[in-house]
């Protein structure tokens, strides 16, 4: 853990989650809880609640759930960290610091001196391209059409003539030749000394996803080689692992984000209100860049120069984007040559037309395979009707299959049934193989259900006891924490036990302070959140409730099976499981 527990407990307590809630959603009073519509999926009636006496939130239709500090995880997309900050100083309480070893804090402060540098470079930079000396700089980017707002947004800058000022001004900031050589801003030669690596050129900052500047793109003006040139990598700067806009556009909410290939394509867009638009950072698209986009959107519109070069950009994106869930879809620029020329010649709306109109990735590929073929020839046709079936045939759901093959006979007037044909018979020894994956997996999956089913009867006990807290006594000697194998389920059930042990109650929203990635809250808030189906009759609760309890120890006597050689202790399990059928839980409901 980052932080000491009692602050981050401090910290939740003095945030009430009703309050803090109701700031980003409107709240209505229903019985103990509040109501509003959930901010984590559309919808039309409410089925997001809020209790203040669990101090936690959670959604009936789509499982968001967790506390507070979950809550502003997952809608402002903060780290944990940032989150605790971030209501630490709303509660005006001062945090800490944080506990690092030795070796952390040093490496922690290095970097923070290398990010400070930046921004100090940033800073000389703006103040530059304001003054007498970046006057062609600043009429660079207003005749580009850029406003002194975006300007201001973005921070953007001027790296004059002069071959050391820079240098010089860090200098005078107190920065030492080693950490300015490890900033890459400068090189330092052992004879001439330290000099720029910017000069005369437009600087656009580049940002990390927490707004400290990590290093610089510069742009010259006009015509010259290169175009651009960008910060070296440093131990702050990682141009595979972060994005030209996203701490902008980490916070546009909307259902998607746009990708486009430049930092002026960028600023243009945020310009024109798309401010969900990012950009890599002159350098290939990595994995690392899809898991990035994964925690922030769902959807992903390619929006790269409509020349062939973004094309190839754009097909060797798509699979690393799919790769990480992402859905993608591609926009189509013509004849434009990128989004910054588009909004120039046409307009915000009519971008807004053609990302409605943007294609699925798959339609896309499609559309580029086809320009090799000639439609008016009958053999180059026939031949482009084969590749196209041959990759509809890798499409392993049978639905999709079928609506890729009716769109794509619809788009290259072909007949569907021929087509259909065609992919079956490139498709024959792949469903084949598929399908007795499938059997295989069915069968596999008999051991899984059976294991789904006890991990249901954890979390159900769990709910339980966290309704009834006086299933902690009731149940003392029968049920433990250890007899929660499933390992989420069992820390939980640690922290409730031991609690309940020292403090003869349980507070659900300070066991989830213990997690910090909101999966793991949604997971643990289901288990706080789900309200218990009570029988009409005692007798029934009860019987309900023996049945968990004797389906919990079950599992866990199972699993010491499976895990031991000793027949002693087998002998002694199986006493134990037979003893199980003796069990029966009391609630003394009356
Ligand atoms: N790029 C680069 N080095 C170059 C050229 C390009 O790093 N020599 C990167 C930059 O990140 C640039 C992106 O590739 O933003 C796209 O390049 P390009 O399409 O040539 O530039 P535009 O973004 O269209 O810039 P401009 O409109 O200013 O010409
Ligand atoms: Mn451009």
């Amino acid at each position: 853990m980052y932080y000491n527990e009692d602050i981050v407990e401090e910290v939740r307590v003095r945030n009430d989650i009703v309050d803090i809630i109701s700031g980003y959603v409107s709240l209505k009073k229903k019985g103990a809880s509040y109501f509003g519509l959930c901010p984590f999926h559309n919808e039309k009636s409410p089925s997001f609640s809020v209790s203040r006496d669990k101090q936690m939130y959670y959604c009936f239709g789509c499982g968001a759930g967790g506390n507070v500090f979950t809550f502003i995880m997952e809608y402002e997309n903060f780290t944990f960290p940032e989150t605790l900050k971030m209501l630490a100083e709303r509660a005006g309480m001062e945090l800490p610091e944080a506990e690092l070893s030795k070796e952390e804090k040093r490496a922690s402060d290095y970097k923070t001196m290398l990010r400070e540098m930046n921004r100090q470079a940033a800073n000389y930079f703006y103040l530059l391209l304001h003054s007498e000396r970046g006057k062609n700089a600043y009429d660079y980017l207003t005749d580009r059409g850029i406003t002194k707002e975006t300007i201001k947004k973005f921070g953007l800058g001027y790296a004059d003539i002069y071959s050391d000022d820079l240098y010089q001004y860090l200098k005078s900031k107190g920065y030492t030749d080693s950490q300015l050589k490890d900033s890459g801003l400068v090189t330092i030669d052992e004879k001439r000394g330290g000099s720029d690596k910017f000069w005369n050129r437009v600087m656009f900052p580049i940002l990390d996803v927490n707004s400290k500047v990590i290093g610089f793109g510069g742009r010259v003006m006009g015509d010259g080689n290169p175009k651009y040139l960008n910060s070296k990598e440093t131990a702050v700067f990682d141009k595979s692992r972060n994005l030209f806009g996203l701490h902008i556009a980490r916070t546009s909410r909307k259902p998607y984000f746009i990708v486009c290939e430049g930092y002026m394509d960028v600023i243009s867009m945020h310009q024109a209100g798309f401010i969900n638009t990012v950009a890599s950072l002159g350098t290939a698209f990595t994995p690392f860049h899809g898991t990035l986009l994964k925690r922030y959107t769902k959807e992903v519109i390619l929006s790269y120069d409509s020349d062939e070069a973004g094309t190839k950009a754009a097909l060797r994106a798509i699979p690393i984007l799919k790769e990480s869930g992402l859905v993608v879809r591609v926009l189509n620029l013509k004849p434009y040559k990128d989004p910054d020329e588009f909004i120039k010649a046409l307009g915000a709306e009519a971008l807004e037309e053609r990302i409605k109109e943007a294609i699925s990735s798959f339609m896309f590929e499609i559309a580029v395979l086809k320009q090799q073929y000639n439609e008016n020839d009958p053999e180059s046709w026939t031949m482009f009707a084969h590749e196209l079936a041959k990759k509809l045939s890798t499409i392993s759901e049978r639905l999709e299959r079928q609506n890729y093959i009716e769109a794509c006979a619809r788009t290259y007037h072909m007949g569907v049934k021929d087509l259909e044909e065609l992919v079956n018979r490139y498709g024959m020894t792949m469903y084949r193989t598929k399908e007795q994956g499938e059997n295989e997996r069915e069968k596999k999956s008999e051991k899984e259900k059976k294991d789904d089913g006890y991990r249901q009867s954890q979390r159900l006990l769990l709910t339980w006891m966290v309704n009834e807290p006086r299933l902690f006594e009731q149940l003392k000697g029968i049920i433990s924490a250890d007899d929660f194998i499933e390992p989420s389920y069992h820390s939980v059930a640690k922290m409730l036990f031991e609690e309940y042990e020292q403090e003869h109650k349980v507070t659900p929203a300070k066991i989830l302070n213990q997690f910090t990635e909101v999966e793991e809250h949604n997971q643990v808030a289901v288990i706080f959140n789900t309200t218990l189906k009570m029988a009409p009759s005692p007798e029934d609760n009860e019987k309900a409730l023996t049945d968990v309890v004797r389906r919990v120890k079950e599992y866990h006597i199972n699993y010491d099976m499976e895990h031991s050689n000793d027949i002693g202790m087998w002998q002694k399990l199986i006493k134990e499981k037979a003893e199980l059928q003796k069990l029966y839980v009391s609630l003394h409901f009356s």
